[in-house]
């Protein structure tokens, strides 16, 4: 194995910080950046709600370099990012967005924004407001209301001040177009690029707790065969809550994060390549235009600061039988490229999934890419329901594609969905009836009624079961409507 280092280097605001974890006894490989920030490094302006993604008052910023040496700027939840996700970025505070001008402190435009509109009441959810908007100043120069709703989404202010703070952010267009920042980011960039240089791959081995990030996908590979009982990790948006909600300790983690050759989108002849690696956020801006189907599911998946750390390999990983992707992703008939040392192989997404979180994945294996297939003669469509229209989980999902003749007839036909079964599921039987029938709401009304025996759903806190039938058969028609749009 190449040489690993037990040391990890970032940029806490403008500071180089060197944490060398067999050294550092109170700091562990998942401790949070939360905790880490708050009661380590003493900054205490970043705060904690819920511990567990759900609130966004600990929302930090970081920055990356992307692959042309830009700056690239994003929220995290930090309640459930892990350390070692920090190595060779930049983490900013809200303590560092002010400045100090002749003894007085000058807020930043943001700040001076909220101030404005009265912004703040009690003021927990301050802070996490603050970084969201200063990362969608930095990212988007004139903000309308879909991108400010975005930004937002993750952020919630329990005396619902919402109106003043949106206020805030559509102040943005007449805010100066520099701040501090621009001033400071070829130096950052010079900085970052320093770092990147020395890193090496991260390896700490204590007892009970061992977590190796390396950076190439051959290690990872080598790595899995020889420990298949670590876990892999992507963003950790899943599995880090094992650790701040239920306590469990993660003794032995893989950590891919770092491993560029699974963070590209590749359009190759008639499909699409995306590394298991690529941020659901990264996905959702690269099929802004390409799949409209797909960015529709993805602009309700969680918030933007989960968007940013969550991988499509992560949401397949855990094969939950809600994970947003999955329906639509059937749809588009993807297959999963799996690999391991000794094999590489292609496996359609829906012989994948075997149970409920349970797939055909060996210990060994990594899902390295999805190859999407982009049949344009075929209408995709998707919809999540949930309670809450942001940050909330699907009571029912689904992706449906259709194919007809030129005489209107269905020529093929795929309706999964996820929230009905133990797995995401496609409804075979209704499919079955619909082939090479005439697309007409007749033909619609009585699929429906074989749509809602096809599934033996379960009754939970988010519906009864009989609800999610119902939601089922409307949804196909909610479909059929589209069909007549276009
Ligand atoms: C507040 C909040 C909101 C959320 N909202 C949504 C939502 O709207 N829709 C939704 O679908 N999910 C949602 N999730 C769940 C989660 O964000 C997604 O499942 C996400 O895609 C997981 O990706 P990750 O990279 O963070 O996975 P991780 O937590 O890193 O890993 C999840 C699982 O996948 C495995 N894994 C990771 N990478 C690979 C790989 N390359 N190959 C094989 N296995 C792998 C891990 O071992 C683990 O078992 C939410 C989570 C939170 C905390
Ligand atoms: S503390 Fe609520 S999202 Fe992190
Ligand atoms: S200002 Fe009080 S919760 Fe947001």
């Amino acid at each position: 194995m190449e040489q690993n280092n037990s040391i990890i280097q970032f940029l806490l605001n403008e500071e180089l910080r060197t944490i060398d974890f067999r050294s550092q006894k109170t700091l562990s490989p998942t401790t949070t950046v939360l905790n880490y920030v708050r009661d380590h490094a003493k900054y205490k302006g970043v705060k904690e709600g819920c511990a567990e993604g759900d609130c966004g008052a600990c929302t930090l910023v970081i920055a990356e370099l992307g692959a042309d040496d830009e700056l690239f700027y994003k929220t995290i939840t930090s309640c459930i990012v892990f350390l070692p996700y920090l190595n060779g970025k930049q983490l900013f505070t809200v303590e560092y967005l002010s400045d100090k001008q002749n003894g007085e402190t000058k807020l930043h435009p943001v700040q001076e924004a909220l101030v404005k509109t009265n912004g703040s009441q009690c003021g927990y959810c301050t802070p996490g407001f603050v970084m969201s908007m200063f990362n969608l100043y930095k990212t988007v120069k004139s903000p309308d209301r879909e991108d400010v709703e975005q930004a937002l989404s993750g952020n919630l202010c329990r005396c619902t001040g919402y109106q003043s703070i949106l206020d805030a952010a559509y102040l943005f267009k007449d805010l100066p177009k520099d701040d501090k920042f621009s001033l400071l980011k070829e130096k950052n960039i010079r900085d970052l690029k320093e770092i990147d240089a020395k890193l090496s791959n991260f390896l700490i081995d204590r007892e009970k707790e061992v977590y190796y990030q390396p950076r190439q996908l051959s290690q990872a590979l080598e790595y899995k065969k020889d420990y298949p009982e670590s876990m892999l990790i992507g963003g950790a948006s899943d599995l880090a809550l094992l650790k701040t909600k239920k306590y469990q300790d993660l003794p032995h983690l893989l950590d891919l994060s770092k491993i560029k050759e699974l963070q590209s989108i590749e359009k190759k002849d008639g499909y699409w390549e995306i590394g298991a690696g690529v941020s659901i956020e990264q996905l959702r801006e690269a099929f802004g235009n390409k799949f409209s189907s797909f960015k529709k599911m993805l602009d309700v998946f969680g918030s933007q600061q989960i968007r940013n750390v969550a991988t499509l390999g992560g949401n397949l990983g855990s094969g939950s039988p809600i994970g947003d992707t999955l329906p639509v992703l059937m749809a588009h008939q993807a297959e999963l490229l799996i690999e391991s040392v000794d094999e590489r192989r292609t496996e359609k997404l829906k012989d994948y999934l075997l149970g409920y979180h349970k797939t055909s994945l060996m210990p060994e294996e990594i899902i390295t890419k999805v190859i999407l297939p982009s049949d344009e003669n075929q209408i995709i469509w998707s919809e999540k329901v949930s309670k809450r229209r942001d940050l909330d989980i699907s009571t029912v999902c689904a992706g449906f594609a259709l194919k007809l003749t030129k005489d209107q007839k269905v020529q093929s036909i795929v309706l999964a969905f996820g929230g009905m079964a133990a797995i995401t599921y496609r409804a075979y039987q209704t499919e079955e009836f619909l082939l090479g029938k005439p697309w007409e709401k007749y033909v619609i009304e009585e699929a429906m009624e074989i749509l809602k025996d096809e599934f033996t759903p379960i009754s939970d806190a988010r519906a009864e079961a009989d609800g999610r039938k119902l939601l089922a058969k409307n949804l196909l028609l909610k479909f059929y409507l589209f069909t007549l749009e276009i």
